[in-house]
């Protein structure tokens, strides 16, 4: 009976078993549109070897993709399994492409991938995600349901350790099942907050530099290096190994989507953006992006904020000036579990205190936007999108206006929220919703011609 059970569980298990985790979507190293777009294609196995293939339909039918090419992840406790990895090339910009795996000569999994738009989109932004709460779950559905185009998480991707394990359990199901195809379909971009750091007591943490693909055109950052994640050498080793060259240099990076340029940073404590190298890569980023209809700068820990949880945290308000400067639209960030927007805002430091304390310094304030009447901002507008599954901070702040900030001028601490940003050149509209896809702040912003 024995010799027979391998058989047996080929013919009656779901194909579908065969991934420990399904098909995703990943932007790749490929941070600029391209006439001919691609986007990566990764999944996870057992470590057995099987015949895997990858096709995408094209005008005449299926078309056979170069690969797929694996690194095993030997981080217990998870068994050692197998990261695949494909790139789905010579894909139009902007549409819906039916792609399918197959195993062995036969389709295991099929769904249709969104490549990145030249123009108008929609991005969904939300941080502080997979906790494996209710919340987190049904903020995914309701995002799922609002159709993005593709998606950025602010950071705290995944609880409580950014481990593979915890991947393996709260992020990969809960974002990419039947019910909420988001991570076959759009491409999920992401940056590591401090819940995604390599803690050293955890040979899977930092699991994000195995398991995403993203951007390698960060600041070329080696391990053991000031500026990057410190690993520990004989705890984190299976994990650098699996992450190959995106350890640890994707961090950070930039990337392009429609008209916008999206500089995303890694503030996380060991990384000192007055570092010169670090402030030379950031510089040289935004100053190529002139070009780009909107600036967004995404990172984990906000540079203004209102909540009395983290209210320390406000340590990158140094790089306001550098951001101002280029011209930047608006910052993302997560950290704080609430949704906050500010006033157009200019920063000057003038009190710069240790790493990890906040920072002093006077403030320019538009008071006259509004996002309503008056859509052109004098500044930087500031959002807080932490509200994206973990337990929301300090809920008593969302009806006590005299305990924000005089430049707050939204704070929403009593339900759980993502954003949605409507992507045209001109014009750009923000919506906070909550898990029943009802609006909780809009702003829009314009911009004159030829800027
Ligand atoms: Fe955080």
């Amino acid at each position: 009976m024995r010799m027979w059970l391998p058989f047996l569980l080929t013919m009656f298990l779901p194909a579908q078993d065969a991934f420990l985790v399904k098909p995703y979507l990943q932007l790749g190293d490929a941070p600029r549109l391209a006439a001919m777009e691609r986007v990566e294609l990764m999944w996870h196995t057992a470590d057995q070897d099987d015949a895997w293939t990858v096709e995408v339909r094209g005008p005449r039918g299926w078309i056979l993709q170069p690969g797929p090419t694996f690194r095993r992840l030997a981080a217990p406790p998870l068994p050692v399994h197998r990261i695949y990895r494909t790139i789905l090339r010579n894909l139009r910009p902007g549409a819906s492409v039916p792609y399918r795996v197959k195993l062995n000569g036969s389709a295991v999994f099929e769904a249709e991938a969104q490549t990145r738009k030249p123009g108008n989109h929609r991005m969904i932004v939300f941080g502080d995600a997979a906790d494996g709460s209710a919340p987190q779950a049904a903020i995914a559905k309701a995002v799922a349901a609002a159709r993005p185009d593709a998606v950025f998480i602010t950071g705290d991707l995944v609880y409580s350790r950014g481990r593979a394990a915890e991947y393996r359990a709260r992020f990969f199901p809960v974002y990419n099942s039947e019910e909420v195809p988001l991570l076959r379909r759009v491409p999920i971009l992401g940056v590591p907050g401090n819940h995604d750091l390599p803690f050293g007591k955890w040979a899977d943490a930092s699991a994000y530099f195995a398991y995403w693909s993203l951007p390698l055109n960060g600041p070329a950052l080696k391990a053991g290096e000031a500026n990057a994640a410190p690993v520990t050498t004989g705890v984190h080793d299976a994990v650098v190994a699996a992450s190959g060259p995106a350890f640890p240099r994707m961090a950070s990076y930039s990337f392009d989507y429609g008209k916008i340029h999206w500089t995303v940073l890694d503030s996380n404590l060991y990384t000192d953006w007055e570092s010169p190298a670090m402030k030379a890569w950031l510089e040289a980023d935004l100053r190529a992006a002139k070009g780009a209809a909107w600036r967004i700068v995404a990172l984990h820990h906000p540079l203004f904020q209102s909540a009395r949880s983290h209210f320390d945290d406000q340590w990158m308000r140094t790089i306001s000036p550098t951001l101002e400067k280029y011209g930047v639209d608006l910052v993302f960030a997560g950290h704080v579990h609430n949704y906050q927007r500010t006033a157009p805002l200019r920063f000057k430091p003038t009190k710069v205190g240790p790493r990890g304390k906040a920072v002093a310094g006077e403030f320019t304030v538009d008071e006259a936007f509004d996002g309503k009447a008056i859509t052109r901002a004098k500044g930087i507008i500031h959002i807080v999108t932490g509200a994206g599954g973990a337990e929301l901070y300090d809920p008593w702040q969302t009806d006590v206006k005299a305990s924000w900030q005089p430049w707050t001028r939204a704070f929403i601490s009593d339900k759980h929220s993502f954003t949605v940003l409507d992507v045209e050149t001109k014009q750009l509209k923000l919506r906070q919703l909550d898990a029943e896809g009802r609006e909780l702040d809009s702003i829009t912003l314009t911009k004159a011609l030829g800027r």
